[in-house]
């Protein structure tokens, strides 16, 4: 297909040069928040505090935590612990030695967005609890290399999907990526599954995110009770790594990176 037939879907937006650069120093910020919340963490703390130090640092760089009243969620980062696959609400929750915790941190810096998530192993953790932490993240790195301009959104979910099954995981596909930059959550959804054909095609200028939950054994999620946590459907293990990623004339670039 030529360059000049690929149309734009609806809702999905072509950052200017200007809006990008505001978006990379947001995800910049976001980035760092995240050394410092790899910096801190250990075994004892709970959920609560490694909320308190994402809110602080945040608030002094002169940014906004975008989680803290979004779609009313009471916190200004999500943290996941072990069988939690994604937006869990910080609270007095321990860190234990041999959990496995995402923390994924979203800002908001002059109007522009930038969000990403990290895993971390307390302690010492089973080696399927690592292994499946490792596969996770290599999922992510594995989409991101999908990514180039005037290639199928698909491919990233594809390429996603292979890996994790070839290692005997799932991959969840309840939630995904998404359009980021001038507000939370913009088209398109990203798939971490799936066809390689999703008829949306990527083009410079485009910023989204890739944040593939992994799963040790089931896919299927289940909403608890604060109708925010999701859980795995069978209590086993789940992981997930974040970037928002822009697509460039060439191929693309990891803005929380
Ligand atoms: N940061 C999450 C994402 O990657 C969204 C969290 S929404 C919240 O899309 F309200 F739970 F913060
Ligand atoms: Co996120
Ligand atoms: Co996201």
């Amino acid at each position: 297909v030529s360059k000049e037939s690929f149309q734009i879907p609806p809702g999905v937006l072509i950052k200017t040069e200007k809006q990008v650069e505001g978006i990379r120093k947001s995800s910049q910020l976001t980035k760092e928040i995240l050394d410092m919340v790899a910096d801190r963490i250990h075994p004892g703390i709970t959920t609560n505090t490694i909320n308190e130090w994402v809110h602080e640092h945040t608030i002094k760089h002169g940014a906004i935590p975008a989680p803290l009243n979004y779609n009313g969620f009471p916190k200004s980062v999500c943290v996941s612990i072990n069988n939690v696959i994604c937006h869990g609400i910080p609270d007095e929750t321990v860190l234990r030695d041999g959990d496995i915790v995402n923390v994924d941190v979203t800002t908001i810096l002059d109007g522009y967005f930038g969000d990403a998530g990290r895993m971390f192993i307390i302690g010492n953790a089973s080696e399927e609890a690592k292994r499946l932490v490792n596969v996770a993240r290599e999922c992510l790195y594995i989409g991101i290399d999908q990514v180039k301009p005037y290639q199928d959104l698909g491919e990233i979910g594809y390429a996603i999907e292979q890996h994790a099954v070839k290692n005997g995981f799932t991959v969840v596909r309840d939630y995904g990526g998404h359009g980021i930059g001038l507000k939370f959550h913009e088209e398109p959804h990203v798939h971490h599954y799936g066809s390689r054909k999703r008829g949306v095609v990527m083009q410079p200028g485009m910023v989204f995110t890739i944040e593939p939950m992994i799963n040790q054994g089931r896919y299927e999620t289940r909403l608890m009770a604060d109708s925010w946590t999701a859980v795995t459907i069978d209590g086993k293990l789940s992981a997930q790594w974040e970037h928002t990623v822009l697509v460039t004339e060439t191929g693309s670039e990891i803005l929380t990176e």
